[in-house]
């Protein structure tokens, strides 16, 4: 972890957020990569659950709601961790997480856990009282309950059919940590899948595959991910069964998304606190019912902290320590660097050419910075899957040199033919 992190900083993947006044606890900054992997995460995401799906359309809903959507869900009064305080120092921690060694052989010195709710507060308007406050979303859900029947009545969908969502998240956690793991402003991808309620168990089975094969496509090792199935004595009072998918983080298995079946619990609770109708007329069989819902719910952050943490490598080549980012191509941030070989005409004109033409079709960068060996070692650790070298050759021959970040192979490739050797290599 700790090399990752400091990897993520010299690179430019994230930093501690307002770092020049000493940081804030749980909010990081996402640098020039980061951004861009985090982007290539959520659009895969998007592509997956959204764009190759008939089924499943999307939102993009408020961070700020109506104050009565979190007294309706249960958040209010439930979205609460237990706090203790440690007498002597007065830190705070999580009941059930107190693992500071320091602490727990204290023994005894700890005030009674009372219930913390981990919603931010805030005032919409210009007057600061009961009736302006108003919540950070502590997560997208609700932003998809609230309109469930405007998607159906703008829509021809019918369940079964889904509505998904990418956005911010706040949780003011007690003991955020692991760096980008557990955030208090994160990042959230939902789906919530309507259904019959018939079928709910059968949607829920079929998400928690679909989800599983989601991270081996983004490039995550299949040895270090697992579906952890909830315990019965785990679940909400109102889930009929839950998944996880885990990875093994170098904390030990944790948490990377949640599929839940959670019956119609959100929409009977927003029907019952607004008043309207919210369920649904199936006018083929003449039934009327509440949709019942299966959830996908995933972390951006975490998600990135997955592949980056997967990627990570550290390699002996000829005498000398390599760190290399095996990041898969859909998500690297930088898909090929064009590198000239010196800093001399005519290699710099060519390679800022052939960057130019490349860039439509890849993530491309041009570098001509220090020795041709130290361009490597940054395009490995980044994780550039391909570098391409323009020497001095290249003006007699139309050919550069093509290099392959995982096995370092070296290969001669015609300028003209290096769009198609590359769009071979990321199919
Ligand atoms: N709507 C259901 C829901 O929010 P959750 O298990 O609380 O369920 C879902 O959160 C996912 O959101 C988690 O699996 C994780 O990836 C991400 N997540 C939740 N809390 C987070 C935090 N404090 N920091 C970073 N990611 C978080």
């Amino acid at each position: 972890m700790e090399k990752l992190i400091s990897l993520a900083k010299r690179r430019g993947f994230f930093f501690q957020s307002s770092e020049i006044y000493g940081g804030i606890q749980g909010i990081w900054d996402f640098g020039p990569l980061g951004v861009t992997l985090r982007n290539n995460i959520k659009r895969a995401w998007w592509r997956a659950m959204v764009e190759l799906r008939d089924d499943v359309v999307g939102i993009d809903a408020g961070i700020i709601m109506n104050a009565q959507t979190w007294v309706a869900s249960g958040h209010v009064e439930n979205f609460t961790d237990p706090l203790i305080e440690c007498k002597k120092c007065h830190q705070r921690f999580r009941a059930d997480q107190v693992t500071d060694p320091r602490h727990v052989t204290d023994g005894g010195e700890w005030t009674e856990p009372r219930q913390f709710n981990l919603m931010f507060k805030t005032f919409a308007g210009p007057v600061e009282g009961s009736s302006s406050q108003v919540y950070l979303r502590p997560e997208t859900a609700q932003g998809i309950f609230v309109n469930f029947i405007n998607v159906l009545n703008s829509t021809r969908l019918r369940p079964p059919f889904g509505i998904a969502q990418i956005g911010k998240a706040f949780r003011n956690e007690i003991t955020p940590g692991n760096s980008i793991f557990r955030l208090r402003e994160f990042e959230q991808m939902e789906l919530e899948f309507f259904v019959p309620p018939a079928e709910e168990m059968k949607w829920l089975d079929y998400w928690k595959n679909e989800r599983f094969r989601f991270y081996l496509g983004l490039g995550v090792r299949e040895n270090k991910l697992r579906l952890r199935q909830h315990r019965p004595d785990e679940l909400a009072h109102y889930a009929s069964g839950a998944f996880d998918v885990e990875y093994e983080f170098p904390f030990g298995w944790s948490e990377l998304e949640g599929i839940a079946a959670r019956g119609n619990f959100d929409l009977t609770a927003h029907q019952k606190a607004s008043g309207k109708d919210l369920s649904y007329f199936d006018d083929i069989k003449r039934e009327r019912y509440l949709p019942h819902v299966v959830e996908p719910s995933a972390g951006v952050d975490r998600t990135m902290l997955t592949v980056l943490i997967d990627a990570y490598a550290e390699e002996e080549v000829r005498g000398e320590q390599r760190v290399v980012l095996r990041l898969h191509p859909s998500v690297a941030p930088v898909q090929v660097a064009i590198l000239p070989l010196s800093r001399k005409e005519p290699l710099t004109s060519r390679a800022r050419t052939l960057a130019h033409e490349l860039r439509p079709y890849f993530r491309t960068e041009y570098d001509d910075t220090q020795s041709i060996g130290k361009r490597y070692r940054r395009q490995d650790e980044i994780g550039t899957p391909y570098a391409v070298t323009i020497d001095f050759e290249t003006e007699n021959d139309q050919a550069a040199t093509l290099r392959s970040r995982d096995d370092m192979t070296q290969i001669r490739v015609p300028l003209e033919g290096l769009r198609q050797a590359l769009e071979e290599r990321f199919r």
